[in-house]
């Protein structure tokens, strides 16, 4: 059964920073060829490439945007995609009470609304038999305290993807599948656990007794788009420590 992923490219958003640069890391080890999405931090994409073994391409998009999407997919230059990793996204405070419709439309747009736009974009670059790997949360699948309901309601609507996607798509044997982290120490999580007292908190919610790492999420990652997951899809796997069971 071949395991390697020699041959196949894969797709990366998010892959500058955090467990999206974890990913390209995991993937390229095993042999893939990876186009490292970014959107701001150019810098960070040019030092995620730097990491992998193969050179590795850099694309760009603002994923909260429908128009720079497309103009991103257009500008690609491979017509065959084997793996697709939608892990772009936005960790913000939506308070109920105190929340702008700009906010509002910025958590659900780059969160979801770009993951679907993104997908269907790509499908006829999506060869038959690829995978796509949707990158979750814990948060979406318990009540969180702190302000992020719509942060865990864009990631319960990312498993609810993930599910019909791999319906939709099991037709050209493409499989689809979630994995939904706890917390991961990125620089999405870092100043919220900067705080000892949270910290702790969090702490207590792993019963593995640690937090995440990139390395954690992109090693199950990197499983779901290998043979041996062929006859997995439509799945979402918590990678969280025990934090939600
Ligand atoms: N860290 C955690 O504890 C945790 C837990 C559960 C799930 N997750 C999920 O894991 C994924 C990665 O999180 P992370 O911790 O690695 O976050 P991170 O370190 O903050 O990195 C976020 C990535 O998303 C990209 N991004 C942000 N806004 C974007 C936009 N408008 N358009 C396109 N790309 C955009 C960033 O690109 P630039 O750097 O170029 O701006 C960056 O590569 C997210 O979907 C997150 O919700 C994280």
């Amino acid at each position: 059964m071949p395991l390697s992923l020699t041959n196949h490219v894969a797709l990366v958003t998010g892959g500058s920073r955090g467990i999206g640069r974890a990913i390209c890391q995991a993937l390229d080890a095993e042999g893939a060829r990876i186009i490292v999405h970014y959107h701001r931090d150019l810098a960070a994409a040019e030092e995620s490439a730097s990491t992998l073994q193969s050179p590795a391409t850099l694309v760009h998009a603002d994923l909260g945007s429908t128009d720079s999407i497309t103009r991103m997919v257009g500008s690609l230059d491979e017509d065959s995609l084997d793996i697709l990793v939608n892990n772009a996204g936005v960790w913000k405070p939506t308070p109920l009470g105190s929340t702008s419709e700009a906010l509002l439309d910025e958590v659900l747009h780059i969160n979801l609304r770009g993951m679907f736009w993104l997908t269907q974009a790509l499908l006829t670059k999506l060869r038959d038999g690829a995978r796509i790997v949707n990158i979750s949360s814990t948060a979406g699948r318990v009540g969180i305290a702190g302000g992020r309901s719509l942060y865990g309601a864009t990631k319960a609507a990312v498993d609810s993807l993930t599910k019909s996607w791999a319906l939709e798509l099991a037709g050209r044997r493409i499989r689809v599948n979630a994995v939904a982290p706890g917390y991961v120490e990125t620089d999405m999580t870092a100043a919220h656990l900067s705080d000892p007292a949270t910290r702790e908190r969090a702490l207590i919610r792993h019963p593995l007794g640690r937090l995440g790492t990139g390395e954690d999420v992109a090693k199950v990652v990197t499983f779901l788009c290998t043979d041996a997951a062929a006859f997995i899809t439509g799945q979402s796997l918590n990678v969280s420590g025990g934090f939600v069971i």
